[in-house]
């Protein structure tokens, strides 16, 4: 019989109230990997009441304290790191070999929250002599956080991380797509000692625990990462509640290469930029815009690079793993097809990867699109596949021109050997982060974060702690 997976509430694993179930596959082969409790909105109910207990307690322990709990946590995450990687894998998709790379990029994210949840100190404020005035930094109380399907873990870490460090209880939904390595790190936490109530996992669709964990009376502040049409969907139910949110959207994020490049290092990282992960990136660098006098050259170049990598997930890494669901293997494949009928010329790949191993599972190759036009719809929405566009430019104010062509701004890449070049287009390209020179290299400690369409606030560095707190004035009359 199928495993069922159950919910993660008030430190014990319960069913869902609606006793139904739904099946997790494994994108590589099409198995039916467990069942997943089925929540509604009684089970939001009972997890957002058992987080706001535990908040008083919480929000007040020590932030010494509270660090060696999260510390105890990451280590958790690394005592455990091959049966969470492989959970990664089944349920997801992620290459064997590349497990590791989010798996331990989970227990970093404590491991830095944990450091820094001491320091969250606030000011003495110069006023007149017979006043003393102070900020702190106050947790909000019960945050919720929701999270996609594209890396599950790391993105239920990178948010729930600095939300506890500032002393917040969550509660969390992971994505109907990969529930699992969310519910089972929410089990291994309480095992390391975090208190009852405090991290709380309900499972199930959108509409059904997503929707109803945003509206919650007693959920002080959202943190989502997905799509924008859902990021705007909470939005409206914030903006009714008056509710502060992070929004972590999606992207169309320009990389530029300049003829003075160096091609042998740009050619593999402006690859990586929009392969890996089979695509599934937020911050995918999916626009390459090339100058023209190299563009022949390397437009033969990245074709033949993505020629080169292996599709399997069992593959020597750099390689291919699976699309991650169906429903996201189903609009690449249309995203090609529109390709095909705007007319765009495809380069290499443009079709799902067949072979040994390979027919079972949602296998897409490596694709590169040239001759496009800039209103088509591969250059101007995210497709979330192992795909990139070629853009020829001409001068360098062209290339910032076409890079800024986006309702996107999450991310952005520079390739020259320029010193001044680097610096005046870093300044006129809006996205949240700009590489010079590499891609998707992204130290724990670094904010991301969308301009325009891609999000509001920021996660990652001292900048996403902040954001889980909200601050207190105190101003004292001393006469
Ligand atoms: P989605 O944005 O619908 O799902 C993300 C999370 O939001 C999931 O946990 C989902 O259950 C939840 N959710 C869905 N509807 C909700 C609602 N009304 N209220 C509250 N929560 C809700 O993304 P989906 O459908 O999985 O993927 C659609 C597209 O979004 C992808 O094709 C891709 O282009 C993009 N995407 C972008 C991501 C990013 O990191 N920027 C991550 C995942 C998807
Ligand atoms: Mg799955």
């Amino acid at each position: 019989m199928t495993a069922q997976v159950n919910m993660f509430i008030n430190g014990k694993s319960v069913p869902p109230a609606s006793q139904l179930y739904f099946e997790t596959i494994n994108p590589a082969d099409g198995t039916v990997l467990a069942e997943v409790a089925r929540g509604t909105e009684a089970d939001i109910h009972a997890a957002v009441e058992a987080a706001d207990a535990a908040s008083e307690t919480w929000g007040s322990v020590n932030p010494m304290e509270r660090a060696r709990i999260l510390n105890r946590l990451a280590q958790a995450i690394r005592d455990n790191m091959e049966s969470l990687g492989r959970m990664e894998s089944d349920d997801m998709g992620i290459p064997y070999e590349a497990q590791h790379i989010v798996i331990e990029g989970s227990a970093e994210f404590f491991e830095y929250y944990a450091g820094l949840a001491p320091s969250l100190q606030g000011d003495t404020i110069p006023a007149d002599q017979d006043k003393f005035v102070y900020t702190t930094y106050e947790p909000y109380g019960v945050v919720g956080i929701i999270t996609p399907w594209n890396a599950p873990l790391n993105q239920a870490a990178r948010s729930a991380a600095p939300a506890l460090a500032a002393g917040n209880t969550v509660v969390l939904k992971p994505s109907e797509y990969t529930s699992l390595s969310t519910v089972e790190f929410a089990r291994l936490a309480s095992e390391a000692g975090l208190p009852d109530g405090v991290l709380n996992v309900v499972t199930g669709f959108g509409p059904d625990v997503g929707a109803p964990l945003a509206a919650h009376r007693k959920v002080s502040k959202v943190g989502f990462t997905g799509s924008v049409r859902t990021g705007q969907a909470i939005g409206a139910i914030a903006a009714e509640k008056v509710m502060p949110v992070t929004l972590e959207l999606g992207g169309k994020s320009p990389n530029i290469v300049f003829e003075d490049a160096d091609l042998a290092a740009a050619i593999p990282m402006v690859l990586f930029g929009f392969i890996a992960n089979s695509g599934q990136i937020c911050s995918s660098g999916t626009r390459v815009l090339v100058q023209r006098s190299i563009y022949e050259e390397f437009s033969k170049m990245i074709a033949a690079a993505a020629e080169q990598i292996p599709i399997g997930i069992d593959k020597p890494f750099p390689c291919l793993g699976p699309i991650a669901n169906q429903m996201q293997y189903d609009k690449v494949l249309n995203y090609f097809q529109s390709a095909r009928d705007e007319g765009a010329t495809i380069l290499t790949g443009g079709e799902k990867a067949t072979g040994e191993g390979l027919d079972d599972g949602l296998y897409i190759r490596p694709t590169v699109f040239t001759d496009v036009a800039r209103d088509m719809r591969i250059v101007r929405e995210e497709i979330f596949g192992p795909a990139g566009v070629l853009i020829p430019f001409d001068t360098e104010e062209e290339a910032i021109e076409i890079a800024n062509d986006t309702d996107y701004g999450l991310c952005s890449g520079i390739w020259t050997r320029d010193v001044s070049r680097v610096h005046r287009v870093a300044r006129k390209i809006k996205a949240g982060t700009v590489y010079v020179n590499t891609y998707h290299d992204h130290s724990v400690g670094a904010p991301v974060g969308g301009y325009k369409k891609s999000g509001i606030g920021r996660e990652r560095g001292i900048q996403a702690l902040r954001q889980y707190t909200q601050m207190k004035n105190v101003t004292m009359n001393l006469a």
